[in-house]
């Protein structure tokens, strides 16, 4: 069969973007595979400059004591993963004659070996949304069979991480696919410039939706269904004639958001309790309306909440 024999001829880095370039890269409203391989260069290059300095800052598995001790080498492996990543696309996109994107400058929310290991297992759970989310705009079989085989790596790192922080390595029965602007709104906090050459992505951030200021720090309270908890948006919106929906493949749960002004947030935030049929590493965005999630109705968010059933 061609694609399996093609796939097992694809042993190293440079072979498999000679099969992709084998098929002409073609547009899905207006959107085509040249513009995904760059995302998800954007992607890896964010994901390999945090574990290049992440293993810099907590380079022996001595900082990790508060872990299994199978941990250090899985985060060993992974970053040799996101590394490769990064050449595959490279490799990928000059073989298309593409500019690649190069990697931007970035600030990461991390001064202890639990938070690398904490923003570690976010980073390679958004990785699996973003490829998922990404799938159904790949025109070319190779290029969608390319970004699913890292797909399943990612989605590996992420059970393999959250496994060392005792939490359910698989916490629900399917993965959330995000679109382009979700992903970039979850990835844009992370990033302070990028070198002005890189081509630009037809993407856009919206404004952040995090857990409020006043939530945070509850001292090891897990969020259930049922759960009431506050949403900041990181931008002013309006108040009332909002939902806040809860992402599933099979199409956003809608949940009351009610605006509550002032306390530590700059712009208010939103009480919302938690619906069922969610569970693990889950996004919910503010939107306008509640019978529809789109880039034109979303107001902010996604928001990342670890929901623990
Ligand atoms: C590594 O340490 C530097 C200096 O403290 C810090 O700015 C950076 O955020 C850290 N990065 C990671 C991923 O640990």
């Amino acid at each position: 069969m061609y694609f399996p024999t093609k796939l097992a001829l694809a042993a190293t880095v440079m072979t498999i973007p000679a099969a992709i370039n084998a098929a002409p890269l073609s547009t899905r409203d207006h959107i085509n595979d040249g513009i995904i391989l760059n995302y998800a260069l954007t992607l890896e290059h964010l994901e390999n400059a945090f574990y290049t300095q992440g293993l810099k800052n907590f380079s022996s598995a001595a900082a990790f004591s508060s872990f299994p001790p199978t941990l250090f080498p899985v985060l060993q492996g992974v970053a040799s993963d996101e590394k490769t990543h990064v050449q595959f696309l490279e490799a990928a996109l000059a073989a298309a004659k593409i500019p690649a994107v190069k990697p931007c400058t970035y600030s990461f929310p991390v001064t202890t070996a639990e938070e690398f290991v904490l923003v570690s297992g976010i980073l390679e759970g958004v990785g699996v949304t973003a490829y998922l989310g990404a799938a159904a705009s790949i025109a070319d079989g190779l290029t969608l069979t390319a970004a699913g085989s890292i797909l399943t790596v990612e989605a590996r790192h992420n059970s393999l991480i959250r496994a060392a922080q005792g939490r359910t390595a698989a916490a629900q029965a399917f993965d959330v696919p995000l679109d382009f602007n979700e992903v970039v709104t979850l990835a844009t906090p992370f990033i302070v410039s990028c070198p002005p050459e890189n081509p630009p992505l037809p993407f856009k951030a919206f404004p952040t939706l995090a857990l409020a200021k006043s939530y945070v720090g509850g001292g090891g309270y897990k969020i259930k269904a049922g759960s009431k908890i506050s949403l900041a948006p990181g931008a002013k919106t309006q108040k009332d004639g909002l939902s806040v929906a809860f992402l599933t493949v099979t199409g956003p749960i809608f949940v009351d958001a009610v605006f509550v002004d002032g306390h530590d947030d700059a712009y208010g935030h939103f009480d919302v309790v938690v619906p069922a049929g969610v569970n693990g590493q889950s996004y919910a965005v503010l939107v306008t309306g509640r019978d529809t999630v789109t880039d034109e109705n979303t107001v902010a968010g996604p928001a990342i909440i670890e929901i623990s059933n």
